[in-house]
Formats: structure tokens, sequence, C-alpha cells
């Protein structure tokens, strides 16, 4: 254990942590039998001695603890609200957003779109180990599949709501290269995009005036010589305002689109219900290999301790040592300040709750806030949709990052804080084989072709 208190959302994560937490004390309340040992315990195949061993046309070849332990990680619910984004749900907002999503207008040098990096044809990543568009990224391109789900955004978690974190691109120098002034200036010349942003928000400001609303401009913290920064400082307070409000506009829009980027109808998630429903035809939707990896994922290879819930992510931050390149990379450690220092933070002015959700959340996990090199535990679904993986594109393939974990041996040293649930998780090659079979049986493609291409219009008819 790490000893160390982890902020854990309300909600359906509550289940599965319970679960988390009566494993690691073997008590396993939850699980059937008197005295059902914890799943690593066990063998993770149905030779597990007491099981009884499956007919020959038996699809389930798991023990009734996996089988227990496997109704907590499906189904996956309906993403949860949030409270900061009023038009999170609306679909005229999605629209605009999604068309938002795939303009390429929107960027300093005119090419570049959110699409462009988050690609729907490669796992909306970029399939590159690391990140680029106007210039070089440090760290790999996060895919967009489930991140309505997240709490924290980024791999360091500098962002802490989706609309807030879709600002960020636009005017980093190496994504979009953008500035807010540029992109609101975009939106007044495209009627079509007015007209689809007042059916959302009201009103569009008036900045016909270029000496009251410059061509480009941003606030650039630590630069005030930038001519981004002399132009946005020598705008009034009410006109940097009226420009904020259409710049946090165009991120919840584009939040209300990204919301809708689910994975949640898995061949795992089939089984699940055939479980349930004690329905042999949907159980049969996880091959024997498949089933065995679950049992792997949940027990000896102590994957769950952090994919978590049926997400598959605890969705918060570990060091689970992967090797770095040259640097040092603070992740959550730098990430925290970086939030807490955000103008757009969930605590902000622009939160639609007036703030509320986000001082609680901004408070909760402090504790755990000040430990170097921790990053954001990613969800596992479609995972097989887009290598490479981890925050630097480390590792290539699935089976490389099975067999990282299984070894340790090309693992980074542990730092002062290295968390001691991480050991080398010893898996066969057969082993590693059914694993690889589960995490390419969490890959659910079935998102709707209209949402992988900008739209028509971006108004709803
Ligand atoms: C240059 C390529 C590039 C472009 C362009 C880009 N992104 Fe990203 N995106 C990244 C990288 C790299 C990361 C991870 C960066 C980090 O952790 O520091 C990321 C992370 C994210 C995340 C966080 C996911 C999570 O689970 O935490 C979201 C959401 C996201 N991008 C959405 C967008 C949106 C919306 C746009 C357009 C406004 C956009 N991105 C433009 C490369 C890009
Ligand atoms: C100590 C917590 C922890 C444990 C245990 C753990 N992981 Fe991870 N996993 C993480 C974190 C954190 C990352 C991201 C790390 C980074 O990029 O630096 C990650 C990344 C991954 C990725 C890459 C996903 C992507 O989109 O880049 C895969 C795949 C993965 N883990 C699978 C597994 C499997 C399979 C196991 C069990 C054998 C496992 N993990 C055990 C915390 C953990």
């Amino acid at each position: 254990m790490t000893g160390r208190a982890r902020g854990r959302p309300s909600g359906w994560l509550a289940l599965s942590g319970l679960t988390l937490v009566s494993i690691l004390t073997g008590l396993a309340p939850s699980l059937p039998g008197p005295s059902t040992p914890a799943p690593w315990a066990a063998a993770p195949t149905a030779q597990h001695p007491g099981a009884t061993p499956p007919a020959e046309d038996d699809a389930v070849v798991l023990t009734p603890a996996e089988v227990a332990l496997a109704l907590e990680f499906s189904p996956l619910p309906a993403p949860p609200p949030d409270p900061t984004n009023a038009v999170a749900d609306d679909p005229a907002a999605a629209r605009l957003g999604q068309a938002l999503f795939f303009d390429p207008r929107l960027s300093g040098p005119g090419n570049i779109a959110c699409a462009s990096c988050h690609d729907p044809a490669l796992g909306f990543a970029d399939g590159r180990r690391l990140a680029k568009a106007v210039a070089h990224h440090p760290r790999h391109t996060q895919s967009l599949w489930n991140v309505a789900y997240n709490r924290w955004f980024f791999w360091d978690g500098r962002k802490d709501t989706l609309w807030s974190q879709a600002l960020a691109p636009f005017e980093d120098p190496r994504e979009h290269g953008g500035s807010r002034l540029q992109i609101v200036h975009t939106l007044a010349a495209d009627d079509v995009l007015v007209r689809a942003y007042e059916g959302v928000f009201g009103a569009f400001p008036d900045v016909s005036d270029h000496d009251r609303f410059p061509a480009a401009g941003r606030p650039v913290p630590g630069d005030e010589a930038h001519p981004h920064a002399l132009a946005w400082n020598r705008m009034t307070p009410e006109d940097r305002a009226a420009v904020d409000t259409v710049f946090v506009g165009v991120g919840k829009a584009i939040a209300a689109y990204e919301r809708r980027l689910i994975s949640r109808r898995a061949p795992f998630d089939v089984f699940v219900e055939g479980l349930r429903e004690d329905d042999p035809a949907k159980q049969r939707a996880l091959s024997a290999s498949a089933q065995r990896g679950f049992a792997l994922f949940a027990g000896k290879g102590r994957c769950l301790l952090c994919h978590d819930g049926p997400n598959f992510t605890d969705l918060e931050f570990h060091s689970n040592r992967v090797p770095t390149g040259e640097g040092v990379d603070p992740g959550r450690a730098l990430g925290v300040l970086r939030l807490l220092d955000d103008p757009f933070n969930s605590s902000s002015v622009f939160a639609d709750d007036g703030g509320a959700s986000g001082r609680a959340k901004l408070a909760l996990p402090a504790a755990s806030w000040e430990v170097p090199g921790e990053f954001k535990t990613p969800t596992l679904r479609n995972v097989a949709t887009t290598a490479p993986y981890m925050h630097e594109g480390q590792l290539q393939t699935l089976a490389e990052v099975i067999e990282f974990y299984s070894t340790l041996e090309r693992a980074a040293a542990p730092g002062p804080h290295a968390e001691t649930i991480l050991v080398p998780a010893g898996l066969t090659a057969a082993e590693q084989a059914d694993l690889l079979a589960f995490l390419e049986a969490l890959t659910d493609e079935s998102l709707p072709q209209a949402l992988r291409r900008a739209p028509e219009s971006p108004i709803r008819r």
C-alpha cells in the first residue's frame, strides 16, 4: 500500500473502491462463499482448487469470485453531470463544438484543428510517440475516449474541467499557436458560427472596433513584452471580459461534443451482461483466453489497483515507473500548482455553478499533491486503438506494456515516494497473451460516423 490517502469520487466508483479495499484487506465481503480468498491468492483460471470445472460447452471459465468482480467493471454508466458547464449536455452546443473541434481556422497558422492531433481514425489520438503541431511537444497525445468521466485533465491534471482543458491548446504555442482575440474574430467573421453561438449562449459581442479589440492577443504570464500580451493589456477590463466569455463558450461547446465520445459496449460488456442475464450466447462474447485475462487483470496482475472501476481508471495519479526520457517531468506535482493558478479553473467565475463544486473539488485531495513524477491513470477502454502508450509514448504496443508490468525490468528507479503496490506481475508468456486478449476485448468503436467528422453545419436543424 502507498499509505497515502487518495481522493475518490462518489457514485459508481465508490462501489469498486469498496471492492478494492475488501480485496486488499482480504475480507472480500461482497464476494460469494464464506471463505473466498483474495482473487490473486487464487489461481486465475477455473483450475483453482475448489472451483467447479466448467462443462465442455460452458462459456464461462471464471470462478464465482471472479464473476462477482467482473460484475463491478460493467456496465459503465452515463457520464457524470458537469455542473460547471450549463450546456454540457445540450445537443446544439455539441454540434457547435463539433464544428469548432474540426475547424483549423481557430489556430494561429490556420492549418491546425483539435482533430489534427485527436484524429477520430486513430482513437482520437495521433499515433505518434510525442505530439507535434506548430512545434514539438514533450508529451504523448492522450486519447479522447471517455474523457467525460475524468475529473482532472492532461497527464499532469493541470486542468479540472473538460471545457477549461479545451482553452489551453488554442493558446499553446506548440499546439494551435493562436490567441483568444484571434478566435473571437474568427467566429465574428463567420455568420453561421455567430448564429450557432447565439443559439446556445445568447448575444455575441460587437468586436468590430479593432482599436478596442486587436486582431490577436492573450495574457502571456511571465512575458509582458510579448506582442499578444501588449495587445491584451491595453484593452479595458470590460472588453477583456467580453472576449473571455466567448472564449469560455467555445470551450464549453467543444466539451459538449467531447462528452459524446464514449466507449462502453465492448465484448467485455456483452459478456458481463450475459453473466447478469444468464445468457450463454452473450457470455460467448468473451473468449476463454480473454476471460482468463480479466482474472489476471483483477488478480495476479494487480492492474485493478489503479485501473479500477468500469472506466478502468481510478481517475487519479500514480507513478507506474515507466522509463522517461531526458529531463525530469514532475507530472502532477507541477500540474496542481498550475491548476490552482488557472483563472479558468472550476472554482472560477467562469464555472456555471459559481465555482461551488470546484471549491469543494480543489480543497479535497491536497494531501497527495506534492508527490513528483505521478501521471494520470488512463482509461483502458478502447486502449487497443490508441498506440503508442504512456505519457511520453514510451511503449509501442500493448504486448510491450504487459511485458513491462510483468517484469518491471525496464522500470525507472523508484523515487522517494515510490508506489509499493507496484511489483513485477510475473506473468508467463501464456498469461501475457491472455491479458492482451482481455485488453483487446475492451474495444467498442460503435461511435456513429457522424460524430467522427465535421458536421455539415454548426447549426442544429
Ligand atoms: C499538437 C497536438 C494537439 C492539438 C492540436 C490538441 N491536442 Fe489535445 N492533447 C495533446 C497532448 C500532447 C495532450 C497531453 C498533454 C499534456 O498532458 O501535457 C492532450 C490532451 C488533451 C486532453 C486531455 C485528455 C485527458 O484525459 O486528460 C483533451 C480533453 C484534449 N487534449 C482535447 C483537445 C482539444 C479540445 C483540442 C482543440 C482545442 C486539442 N486537444 C488540441 C495534443 C494536442
Ligand atoms: C500503480 C498504479 C498502476 C498499476 C498497478 C497499473 N497501472 Fe497501468 N498505468 C498507470 C499509470 C499512472 C499510467 C500512465 C503512466 C504514464 O504515462 O506515466 C498507466 C498506463 C497504462 C497503459 C497505457 C494506456 C495509455 O493510454 O497510454 C496501459 C495499457 C496500462 N497502464 C495497463 C496496465 C495493466 C495491464 C496493468 C496490470 C498488469 C497495469 N496497467 C497496472 C497506473 C498503474
